[in-house]
């Protein structure tokens, strides 16, 4: 029974035309994004800010959930109602970052590991009181000079199994987030490589720690050439890497695949989103769970002002609009100028 709702749910957030906005960031990597339009990092900023997104008008037509920090699942909209509330309100389902950042590993140069098991059995249990109903989990795995080792990838995959457990144990659903990291020169081949074998360890470990695949969601990095490659893919050639490097690895059991956009610009998140959406014969739901490429046109328009709010409202309602029609791969270019027109 319990599993029959983790499903349902699972499912509810890959539901067609929708997608998930990652709005996690933690303390240090908030206070990154505001210092880049010049808005201190305070708590009520970083409300303020939060509420922006979370207030937009008819934005639960496109956004099925949010994933939340710690601290903004315990704040308030202007308004006064909880931000869990303004969402469930919209329909969008609430989730929460539950892992405590990537951390460097012991005798592993340039690797690092994620914490925040311990004790993870009882914040979920609070979590889900505050009113969560799904968790994200991000490890991180860089390419570089004789990196990943297994020992890296094979470390990161059982904690990520351990966390997913422990989430449909406390009835929530895991979001596992293996992010193959996009900075270096490396090629697309040695992206689609990596990626395989970090994907191949995590379900490997997922099914070693009996984790129901029904009931959970994979958050992967979309195969890219390294920022830094003086070669870099095109939009069809970065879908077909993709689609194909997750027909390797990844069961058809699981319900979806919400991308990050790790570092794209949000028209190229889009536009990869959409070409993917294109091909035909896949498994899962192709969404996206999104932090930077919703939220850059955002934070530009905000200002930190709020005689801006209405602006910025519109830019993310303008872009997770573009991102439900790249979901059907149904998104032209022609709907970006169309914006600046209206
Ligand atoms: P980006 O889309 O900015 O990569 O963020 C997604 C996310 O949640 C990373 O953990």
């Amino acid at each position: 029974m319990k599993n029959e709702n983790l499903d349902s749910l699972a499912r509810k957030l890959v539901a067609p035309g929708k997608g998930i906005l990652a709005a996690d960031e933690s303390t240090p990597t908030i206070e990154k994004r505001l210092k880049s339009i010049g808005v201190a990092s305070t708590e009520e900023n970083r409300r303020a800010y939060r509420d922006v997104l979370f207030t937009t008008a008819s934005v639960g037509e496109f956004i099925s959930g949010v994933i939340l920090f710690d601290e903004t699942i315990r704040q308030k909209t202007r308004d006064g109602r909880t931000f869990v509330e303004a969402l469930e309100q919209q329909g969008i389902i609430p989730g929460i970052k539950v892992d405590k950042g990537a951390k460097p590993m012991a005798n592993f140069p340039g690797e690092k590991g994620t914490e925040g098991l311990d004790g993870l059995r009882d914040r979920l249990a609070e979590y889900r009181q505050l009113g969560a109903r799904f968790a994200k989990w991000r490890a991180v795995i860089s390419i570089g000079d004789k990196i990943p080792t297994r020992t890296c990838i094979a470390t990161n995959a059982e904690l990520l199994a351990r966390y997913a457990a422990l989430c449909q144990e406390g009835d929530l659903v895991p979001i596992v987030e293996p992010e193959v990291l996009m900075d270096g020169a490396h090629t697309i081949e040695r992206h689609f490589e990596v990626t395989q074998q970090t994907l191949e360890a995590v379900f490997r470990a997922l099914y070693e720690h009996r984790v129901v695949l029904e009931g959970m969601l994979l958050k992967p990095n979309m195969v890219l050439s390294g920022k830094e490659c003086p070669q870099q893919a095109s939009v069809q050639e970065v879908a077909e890497a993709t689609v194909s490097c997750m027909k390797h690895v990844v069961p058809a059991a699981v319900p979806g695949l919400v991308f990050l956009s790790g570092g794209q610009t949000d028209l190229q998140a889009t536009e990869h989103l959409n070409a993917m959406n294109r091909l035909s014969d896949v498994p899962w739901q192709l969404s996206f769970s999104f932090g930077r490429a919703l939220q850059a046109p955002v934070l530009k328009a905000w200002k930190g002002d709020s005689a801006n709010v209405a602006d910025a409202q519109k830019a993310f309602h303008h872009r997770a609009l573009c991102n439900s029609k790249a979901r059907f791969g149904k998104y032209t270019e022609d709907m970006e100028t169309a914006k600046a027109a209206a």
